[in-house]
């Protein structure tokens, strides 16, 4: 059976653009949303906190695309419905070319509370979204986007897996301190956690993320710390240059 029935026999039913939810769905946003806040407050970027304060998801009910997407259409951006629930790397760049965020409408079973490796509804709109206020974030996606774009095929996992060692689970210095800026960290209790243990932490270079294997299954054992966003920019921004002069 191939992923996409799998995702359509399990997906939530949507009328109207909107998606019905069950009772226990509810509560699992509920228990999620008060306890990760809590929780990665103290640990997150500035950023992060900005963006939330912003975006004002709700707090008592599992979100709903129509009513999140306008709140980030002012940087050209919108949300839109994940095809799979894993999206490939062709789909996920691809998106972002188009300036799309895909969004995922199921959330964790309650069993998978502290821990999922699949990225859920939680994961893109509480970890991912917030961001997603600030041109700076959709710029930084659209970056990616053409980064991907201009790679050739053979090396789309390794420039992906620089999107998931800084976007997904990296960890910025903010004033001197290491704070959380990946969406994989901000709404995992479980990598989290993790993610505090400074004996984790590597230095970020893009030569040091270029290609360096995902842990997609599990929870990381190392997480990069980026010294400043700009290093990222003029990284990637280098990378599309020489990319494009190749092809050239
Ligand atoms: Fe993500």
């Amino acid at each position: 059976m191939d992923t996409t029935t799998i995702f359509e026999s399990t997906a939530p039913r949507t009328f109207n653009g909107r998606t019905r939810y069950a009772e226990e769905d509810h509560d699992t946003w509920e228990t999620l949303h008060k306890r990760q806040t809590a929780l990665v407050w103290p640990h997150v970027c500035n950023w992060y906190k900005e963006g939330a304060k912003l975006l004002e998801l709700p707090k008592h009910a599992v979100p709903q695309l129509l009513d999140i997407s306008p709140r980030i259409e002012h940087t050209g951006w919108k949300l839109v419905p994940a095809e799979e629930r894993y999206l490939s790397d062709q789909l996920w760049f691809g998106h972002f070319q188009k300036k799309e965020f895909p969004v995922t409408n199921y959330i964790r079973k309650p069993q998978d509370i502290d821990f999922t490796p699949e990225p859920d509804m939680f994961h893109d709109y509480f970890g991912h979204v917030p961001f997603m206020v600030f041109p700076f974030y959709t710029e930084f996606a659209e970056l990616f986007g053409e980064a991907f774009r201009v790679t050739p095929p053979v090396d789309h996992q390794k420039l992906a897996n620089v999107w998931w060692h800084t976007f997904e689970f990296g960890l910025i210095r903010e004033n001197g301190e290491v704070k959380f800026l990946g969406a994989g960290l901000i709404s995992s209790k479980e990598e989290c956690l993790q993610a505090l243990d400074t004996t984790r932490h590597l230095p970020f270079s893009f030569a040091a993320v270029y290609g360096r294997p995902r842990a997609d299954k599990n929870i990381h054992s190392e997480y990069f710390v980026i010294e400043s966003l700009s290093d990222v920019r003029e990284a990637l921004e280098t990378y599309i240059k020489h990319r494009t002069s190749e092809q050239q």
